[in-house]
């Protein structure tokens, strides 16, 4: 290995392996969405956001959910769609909510998943969502004052 290629090696990101493990698989997953969407529409916050948005039938959204959580744990390549500007447009959305929607993630995780397999669908729901609030709450050259004004 040359000096370069081992530097590329610790720069570049490792690219996420698809988790194989047995008790993950669609039905594992599908069965998580729909646990921690209930719970997320119980949510005297979050509730009302979500029901807002989606009104009417929550099948679509829980299938696309299915999708997307496959696409991120199993790399099935299922979710075609771009969550960015599906959050954009959120207005009243604020970073404190993002805490409670990973809570409420990480308990469902917990219950459906073993620990070591929830841990794998927590840290990459983290990861999504800090640059998911990256995308909709950072703006270069706007901190908020000392002061908290
Ligand atoms: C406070 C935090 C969040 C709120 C209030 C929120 C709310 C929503 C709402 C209302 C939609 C439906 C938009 C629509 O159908 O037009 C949506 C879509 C979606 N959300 Fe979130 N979300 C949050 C955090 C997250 C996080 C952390 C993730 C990933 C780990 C995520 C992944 C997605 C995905 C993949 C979609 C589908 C986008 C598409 O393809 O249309 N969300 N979210």
């Amino acid at each position: 290995m040359t000096s370069k290629s081992i530097l590329l090696e610790k720069v570049r990101p490792v690219a996420d392996q698809p988790l194989l493990r047995p008790d993950v698989d669609r039905v594992a997953i599908a069965a998580l969405v729909r646990k921690f969407y209930s719970k997320v529409r119980a949510d005297l916050r979050l509730g009302p956001i979500f029901a807002r948005e989606i009104v009417g039938d929550w099948e679509p959204h829980l299938e696309k959910m299915a999708d997307f959580w496959c696409s991120v744990i199993l790399k099935s390549g299922d979710y075609h769609g771009r969550p960015v500007p599906a959050h954009l447009k959120l207005k009243d959305v604020t970073e404190a909510d993002f805490d409670i929607w990973l809570a409420l993630f990480g308990e469902t995780a917990a219950e459906v998943f073993a620990p070591e397999t929830a841990v794998v669908f927590v840290e990459r729901a983290q990861r999504i969502a800090t640059s998911l609030k990256l995308a909709m709450f950072f703006r270069l050259g706007h901190t908020a004052p000392a002061g908290g004004q």
